[in-house]
Order: structure tokens, then sequence, then C-alpha cells
């Protein structure tokens, strides 16, 4: 058992991102309560820190409290974190150069097992808001603001924040046991996601394991395909918009009449994205002499066209893999709102062309261009081979929901693809290190894995992943059904026969898909 682990967010403009930095426990050992208070107390973070470092909190909290997070962005689902152990809680504010820097906050177990995890998040999106109430004003990266004019804080948004807390991390965990912390390992999702991926191949000692869930990697194209959807949707009142509604209803039943079936089991999930092409005419009204009022113009369908293909570069080469079908369902609220997305406007405006009043209704791949020319602090990790971390002895365990409606799972297959590519596509070489697993059903960062030590410090890598879904989505409501998922290139398939909620009746097998 872990520690909790939860998100934070940044503390001033020009302000980094915020990171919790926890050491993991295993067990509760119940004598000297006394002393491990004391000890907490009296710890002096600062001192052992170069750095000019605020101590915004420090503090001894017992098993069961209820730490609240007043200020949290309310779409974390973090307004307060029971802690399920004693602990100590750090919290610092460091600069990294005088106009910018990082919170972060460091919890340290009575008992200890060793271990260190840092968990990222935050960025553009996510839950960056968070802000304890200690800490001053906040609005972080709740918008771009910061990036303007300012690479510094670009660069610990893009690299340095992370690397230094955990630097700071296991100094401090070191003089608070008086011993050296063993393996490292990092957590996170989405912006969190591409924190790990960017850490392992500019720091790839940092961390012994990183689970890193819809990795926004390929930064820069990934932010100007997010921004291509509104001057393709336009905006919700003009003519032939596509309200949020038919794209729940109208295309997204023919997204599962076309594509539910393919794993042989109707229930709503596309298992593979890769084997789902949709068929946009078929939208359109009188297809197929149809009489039907449930269909699209032609301009619409045209839209919806340009939405569902691969994101080409003028001479045809690939900027950003498509959308993942059915993705509409919570993207007709997101991406094709018809409304400019907002962190990738802010990142054109402050960080890729300087210009606060651009209007994001103008974008095209000019920008889209000049971002991967510009590539501020180096943000777009993607790398081709990650042979360092390799060498270290590092693993990455990969996974991304089959309808992230964020960040399409086929840019994740790429990526894993890239890397197969750069060692002789050598499944057993990937499979040492990169596991991708691909979670049908599931949206952005929805629900994450559990970190698997065994396979960094056994040896032994997780060959499939059950997933588990809960009657009403309520873990005390007890289990519905569970789900075997695989790692790429492997496939969930189903056996043809016997209870599609049965696990046994689906295997994972090797499609050669790469
Ligand atoms: C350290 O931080 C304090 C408070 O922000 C500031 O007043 C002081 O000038 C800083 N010192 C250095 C050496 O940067
Ligand atoms: C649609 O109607 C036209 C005219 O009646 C007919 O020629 C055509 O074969 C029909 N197409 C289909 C697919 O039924
Ligand atoms: C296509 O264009 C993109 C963007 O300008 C460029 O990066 C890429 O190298 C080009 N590919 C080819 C094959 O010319």
């Amino acid at each position: 058992m872990g520690i909790s682990v939860l998100t934070a967010g940044m503390a001033r403009t020009a302000w980094s991102l915020c990171l919790v930095y926890s050491v993991l426990a295993l067990a509760v050992d119940a004598d000297n309560h006394v002393s491990f208070k004391e000890q907490c107390l009296s710890f002096k973070p600062q001192t052992h820190i170069s750095k000019n470092a605020t101590l915004n909190r420090l503090e001894y909290v017992a098993a069961g409290t209820n730490l609240a997070f007043p200020n949290n962005h309310p779409s974390c689902n973090r307004q307060s974190q029971v802690v399920a152990i004693d602990l100590c809680r750090v919290a610092l504010s460091i600069p990294t150069s005088p106009r910018s820097g990082f919170t972060y906050e460091l919890w340290l177990p009575e008992t200890w097992n060793g271990r260190t995890l840092a968990t990222g998040n935050g960025g553009l999106d996510g839950c960056i808001k968070y802000e304890d109430i200690s800490y001053g004003a906040a609005n972080g990266f709740s918008s771009g603001e910061a990036f303007y004019q300012n690479e510094d804080a670009v660069i610990d948004f893009s690299y340095r924040a992370l690397h230094e807390s955990v630097e700071v991390g296991k100094k401090l965990t070191s003089h608070f046991y008086g011993k050296k912390p063993g393996k490292s390992y990092y957590i996170g999702c989405s912006l969190g996601g591409r924190q790990g991926i960017g850490n392992a191949e500019k720091f790839p000692t940092d961390f012994d394991g990183i689970v890193a869930g819809a990795p926004a990697v390929d930064f820069n194209s990934l932010y100007s395909w997010r921004a291509s959807f509104f001057p393709i949707t336009g905006a919700a009142k003009s003519a032939d918009f596509i309200s949020p509604d038919t794209w729940k209803t109208t295309i997204h039943n023919e997204v599962l009449r076309q594509c539910d079936y393919i794993d042989g089991v109707e229930d709503g999930i596309i298992e593979d994205p890769i084997l789902c092409h949709v068929d946009t005419e078929r939208l359109l009204c009188g297809y197929d002499n149809s009489t039907s009022t449930d269909c699209l113009s032609a301009a619409q369908v045209k839209r919806v066209k340009a939405i569902f293909d691969d994101y080409l570069w003028p001479n045809g080469t690939l900027l950003y893999p498509r959308v993942n079908p059915g993705g509409e369902l919570l993207a007709a609220d997101g991406l094709y709102s018809g409304k400019a997305y907002g962190p990738s406007a802010d990142w054109f405006k402050f960080a890729i062309l300087g210009q606060p009043a651009w209007d994001p209704a103008t974008y095209t791949m000019n920008d889209a261009l000049l971002a991967v020319q510009k590539n501020p602090a180096d943000i777009d990790t993607w790398p081709s081979s990650l042979t360092a971390f390799q060498n270290h002895g590092g693993k990455i365990l990969a996974y991304h929901g089959q309808q992230d409606q964020q960040i399409s799972s086929l840019n994740s297959v790429r990526f894993w693809k890239k890397l197969a590519s750069e060692v002789g596509d050598d499944l057993d070489k990937m499979d040492a290190y990169f596991r991708l697993f691909r979670i049908p059903g599931m949206n952005h960062c929805g629900g994450g894995l559990c970190l698997d030590f065994d396979w960094v410090e056994k040896g032994i890598g997780p060959a499939e992943i059950v997933g588990t879904k809960f009657v009403g989505d309520s873990v005390d409501a007890g289990i519905m059904y569970q789900h075997r998922h695989c790692r790429y290139p492997y496939r969930s398939t189903y056996s043809g026969d016997g209870d599609h909620l049965d696990m046994a009746s689906w295997h994972c097998v090797n499609f050669g898909g790469y």
C-alpha cells in the first residue's frame, strides 16, 4: 500500500508547476509517535537547500486527517484528501530564477519503505489550480500568461521544476530519515505524462519507474491539433455548426454502428480505434436514399471528416494522428464545442507568437509550423530513443484511454512505434523497458493505473493489466465487471463465445500491428 498522492498547483504567476513528492510507506509502525512528531516539527528543510526557498508549511499530519484544499479546482476532485498514515508534511516554494520557480509538497511518512514517488501535474490544462490558502493569491497556469516574455517560466513548465523537485526531494528525504532513498518513482497523466517521458529523456537517472498516462508528447503538434478544431467547427452560433447534441446522438450512433461490432461485441466500446475508420459520408442526409432526418448537411459532413481525419501537413506527412472515435461524447462539449480551446490559445498567444491579442479563430498551419520551429524550452518531448534511461534500468509504463477526447491514443501508438524502430522493432527490447497499455472505453486520464514495483525491483513486467468497472462507478458499490487490458502490439480480443463481461472471454493477441 502506498501513500495517497494528491495533485497540486502552482503558487504565483510566473511560478511554475507544483508537485507533490511523496515518500512511500508500506506499513504503519505504532511506536514513537511523539518523537516522530517532534522530529517533523524540528525539521529545517530550507537549510538543506542552497536556493532561497520559502517554507509554506511544516506540519505533522495524523492518520485519518482530512486535509482540505479549499482553492483546488473542482474538476480536480481534490477538495480534500484523507491521509492514510501519520506523516510529516513539508510545503516549499523554490525559486529557479529571479522570475520563476515552483512550489511543491513533500510528504514524509513515519514508517518509510525507502521508495520515493513524485507526481506531476499541472500545465495548461489539468489540475493546476490547486492552491493551498496559505500560499497567497493564485492563478497559475489557469492561464498561460505566465509564459509571456518569461522564458524561465516556460523552462520550469517544460522540465526544470520537475527535475529540481526530484533533486530537492531526494536530498530532504535523506536528511529527514538519515539514509539515502532507494528506488524513485513518478506518476502523472496528460501533461504529467509528458513530464515523465521528458524527464526520462533529459534526466535519465531521476527515476527508476515512470507511469505515464495519456502523455502529451509531441507537445507542439498536439497543441496545434487542438487549436485546429475551432476554425473547423466555427463558433457555436455560426451556420452549419454541429451542436453538442448532434455529436452525442447522430454522429456518435453512426460511429458505433460502424465500429462497435468490429471486436465482436456490441457494448458501446470501440476496443481498438486503429480498426475504426468512420465513413463520414454515411451521415449525409439522403445517403442510400434514406429519408431519415437524423443526418447532416454536406457542409457538416465535411467538418466531421476534417475532424476525424489524420491532421496532415500540406505535403501530406502526418502532423498529428486522428481523434479517437467515441471521444465525441465528451469532445462535443470540449474541443468541438465551438469555442477556442483555452490552453492551445494561450500557448500560441504567450509562448509561440508573443501576441496576447491573437485571435484563435485565425489559427492556420503556419502557426503549427512556427510552434514546431520555435519549440520553446524544448518542450516537444518527442525523443527517438530513451537509451540512457534504459541503460539506467528505468521502466516506463504508459497507458492511454482508447476513447480519449483530449489526446489521441493513436499518438501513443505512434510514439511506441518511434521508439521501437530505434531498437530494430524488437518487441522484447521494448517490453524490457517501455510498455504501452491501451484501455478501451476510457476517457482522458479517467482513472489511473497502480504503480508496479515488481517490474523495477524484480524485473517482472506486467503482461496485462486488469481494469475494473465498479457499479455506478463507485468503489463502494462493488465490482460490475473486469476487463483485460493489453500492451501494444497486443489487442484485447474476444473469444467469440462466452459472456463478454467475463474476463475469461478475452485474450491478449499480438496482431503484429507495427
Ligand atoms: C530570498 O527571498 C526573500 C523573500 O522572497 C527575499 O526578500 C530575499 O531578497 C531573497 N534572497 C536572495 C539571496 O535571493
Ligand atoms: C436511390 O434511388 C435512385 C432513384 O430512385 C436509384 O436509381 C438508386 O438505385 C437508389 N440507390 C440505392 C442505394 O438504393
Ligand atoms: C512536410 O512538411 C513538414 C512541415 O513543414 C516537414 O517537417 C516535413 O519534413 C515535410 N516532409 C516531407 C517528406 O517533405
